[in-house]
């Protein structure tokens, strides 16, 4: 096992690109439940760029805007829309995570660096993964400002910091990325060799294909399997995988979907319904079929019916999960929201039926 050269704590946060951080700020306040607990911007002294933080039970999403036409985050919001930008994972030696993951063939983004202001010590470092997409290395044990150099609380005159509408997501499950045919593997390779991952399971065409497409995937998880990023890729199908869609609208490789954990998905997804979220429809005559494939659950069926929430089991329990429709305009990253009673898997009976749900969005997109 080479899974311990590169220890990690957890994801930290997740940063995002957006065309208005302080709109989608909003969006992910209102609808998602976070609180907006932080921001860096001109008020702050930070004078190319605006961020919002954003918390909710362990979850921290960082939302960045640029403010002039120079910024670099301009191409990414050209070529790709609002995305993920960056996972960012805490370890305890920022210096050493980044020596090991470029010293086996990570390319560096940003060195090692140390940011000392009147809070602390902030360290990070940054590689790239697929696409555009990164990872920081972060250490903030010596720092206890609201968030990172540059940020300070928000203030209640630009955003009330506590939403009305909380939903109760508690961390993040896992991220997975969409790469190029014929590239998943490569990736696979590049988080076991270059950041000491292992292979958890994986899924071939035959597990997910339905009459129209197909896709790939493999899951890798950290050496403390915390951390789980599965990768797809495309197969081949009569018709336009939903894989080929994202990677056509977000010009390449990138954060398909987050999933976040909730205690009490029924209590969670209805208020999430109740602020406008929009997940995708799943037929009823999925839950005719449901409680012979699952047998007994401490859920009420009509419930998850109503809500269209899926539920799947393996040998070690079963999985509730349920799935956003893009939140952008563009059918990119999107949002899964997952509750585990013992399974560690990640819906595999669930596929088929997802994946028809997904298939009939896109007839009306005019992408399939
Ligand atoms: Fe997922």
């Amino acid at each position: 096992m080479n899974s311990d050269f590169l220890p990690l704590r957890r994801i930290d946060h997740v940063t995002m690109f957006v065309g208005n951080a302080r709109q989608s700020a909003y969006f992910y306040r209102n609808a998602f439940g976070f609180d907006v607990v932080a921001y860096a911007g001109l008020e702050t002294g930070v004078k190319d760029e605006a961020g919002y933080v954003l918390q909710q039970g362990e979850i921290t999403f960082v939302l960045v805007s640029p403010l002039r036409a120079g910024h670099p985050d301009n191409q990414c919001l050209a070529l790709h829309g609002d995305g993920v930008q960056d996972v960012a994972l805490e370890v305890d030696d920022v210096r050493a995570a980044y020596a090991v993951t470029t010293g086996r063939g990570a390319v560096g983004v940003r060195e090692p660096t140390v940011i000392e202001d009147e809070n602390g010590v902030y360290e990070f470092a940054t590689i790239r993964t697929y696409g555009d997409t990164t990872h920081t290395f972060v250490n903030h044990d010596r720092y206890h400002g609201i968030f990172a150099p540059g940020y300070k609380p928000i203030d209640p005159s630009r955003y009330s910091p506590t939403t009305r509408h909380p939903v109760g997501l508690k961390h993040i499950d896992h991220i997975v990325g969409n790469v190029e045919l014929g590239k998943m593997n490569e990736w696979v390779h590049f988080y076991e060799y270059v950041m000491g991952f292992s292979q958890l399971v994986h899924f071939d065409d035959k597990d997910i294909s339905t009459e129209y497409s197909a896709l790939m995937s493999k899951v890798v998880q950290d050496g403390q399997g915390r951390i789980k990023f599965p990768i797809n890729e495309p197969a081949e199908g009569r018709r336009k995988s939903q894989i080929e869609e994202y990677l056509d609208f977000y010009g390449g490789p990138g954060v398909q979907h987050i999933a976040m954990s909730t205690d009490d998905i029924i209590t969670t997804v209805s208020s999430m319904n109740a602020n406008d979220v929009s997940f995708l429809y799943v037929p009823q005559t999925y839950y005719e079929a449901l409680p012979e494939r699952i047998g007994r659950i401490d859920e009420d069926i009509s419930r998850l019916a109503e809500l269209g929430i899926l539920a799947d089991r393996d040998d070690e329990g079963y999985l509730l999960q349920i799935f956003t429709k893009p939140v952008e305009d563009r059918p990119t990253l999107f949002f899964e929201v997952i509750q585990r009673h013992g399974s560690r898997g990640f819906g595999k009976g669930n596929f088929k039926a997802l994946f028809e749900a997904i298939e009939h969005e896109q007839m009306i997109r005019g992408t399939l």
